[in-house]
């Protein structure tokens, strides 16, 4: 009767992942596949939304999927695939399009901050996106989906539509509940700690990739921005630094009280440094075993393939039987 609870989520191909993604979304990916089941995909298709280069998409979705493992995301272990390859997820999507109101998408914010960033390409997948997530989490009924705040309105709207679904069909789809980890840091850019690390910063010595080299990495924080005192000390207005402390803390497992004895009589300098050089060390390994995969394609389409195979399997019933409770006739 202890079945374990099954976990959904999905990140968007963008090549490389930020140390922000790293520390506060993949990394706890790959732990929860301790206790939980666990289906994690690429999502390319929410990728379009916005304008790609098809090449560069290819690309992307293969190099993020290989990240994912070099994250340690076990293939076997886990269900690891790309979004496109499991057909039931546009499938459902219309249905669950059918059940969702414009007026609930029309309050979505990111979709309000994307079509403000592209004005000129407000497209209908774009504003159904959330239809499109919801779809991703109820084709498999996953209990829990681990979402960082900027997905949070997506993941309720996600259980509106099921219990939507619910009412007007008879209960069928499992409501999913979010999924907070315990070390929610959130990592800011290193040249305005007030704002999220994000790849999009035209400043490039904002944000961390996972894939950077070590001299690049001890380069960027070296560079980042903190105030004009010395203390090392996790403090109110201390941005900067606080930044850099639950960065620090994140890589090594030491709290607050330890890395300011730590540094205690140290200045800024050391610190970056020294935070710079924890980071490059911890990230050494992902970055090796990503070269080790992207270097073997036989070995990763195989993965994928399979990944595919088994999500198509759980997600191809639950489907079929959403078919049937509309009233689609049943396939012969
Ligand atoms: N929209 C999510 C993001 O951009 C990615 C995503 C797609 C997702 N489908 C999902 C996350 C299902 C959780 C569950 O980060």
């Amino acid at each position: 009767m202890d079945e374990k609870k099954l976990i959904f989520s999905a990140i968007q191909p963008t090549g490389t992942f930020t140390l922000g993604n790293y520390i506060g979304a993949v990394r706890n990916w790959s732990s929860l596949q301790e206790k939980f089941d666990c289906i994690y995909c690429i999502a390319d298709m929410h990728a379009i939304t916005v304008r790609q280069e098809p090449a560069k998409l290819r690309q992307h979705s293969l190099e993020s999927y290989a990240l994912l493992m070099a994250c340690g995301i076990d293939p076997q272990k886990s269900i690891l695939f790309i979004q496109s390859h499991a057909d039931t997820h546009a499938c459902l999507n219309w249905i669950l399009c059918c059940n969702t109101q414009f007026g609930e998408l029309s309050r979505m914010t990111q979709f309000k901050d994307k079509s403000q960033r592209h004005p000129d390409d407000i497209n209908a997948g774009l504003f159904t996106y959330p239809s499109l997530m919801a779809a991703d989490i109820l084709a498999y009924n996953a209990d829990m989906v681990p979402v960082g705040v900027d997905q949070k309105q997506h993941l309720e709207l996600a259980r509106n539509i099921a219990q939507r679904f619910n009412q007007h069909y008879g209960e069928f789809f499992k409501v999913p509940k979010p999924y907070i980890t315990e070390v929610g840091a959130k990592i800011m850019s290193l040249q305005d700690p007030t704002k999220k690390m994000s790849k999009s910063d035209d400043n490039p010595n904002a944000c961390i990739l996972i894939l950077d080299d070590k001299d690049t990495i001890i380069r960027k924080f070296r560079r980042a921005v903190t105030d004009s005192d010395t203390l090392v000390a996790y403090r109110e207005g201390k941005d900067g630094i606080n930044n850099l402390m639950s960065i620090y803390s994140a890589v090594t497992g030491k709290n607050y009280d330890e890395i300011e004895n730590e540094f205690a009589g140290k200045g800024y300098g050391d610190f970056k440094t020294a935070v710079g050089e924890a980071v490059a060390d911890h990230l050494e390994p992902v970055r090796t075993e990503f070269a080790k995969l992207m270097a073997d394609r036989a070995y990763l389409k195989q993965c994928y393939s399979d990944g595919a195979r088994r999500a198509m399997k759980i997600s191809s019933k639950i489907v079929s039987k959403a078919y049937h409770k509309v009233g689609f006739v049943d396939r012969a």
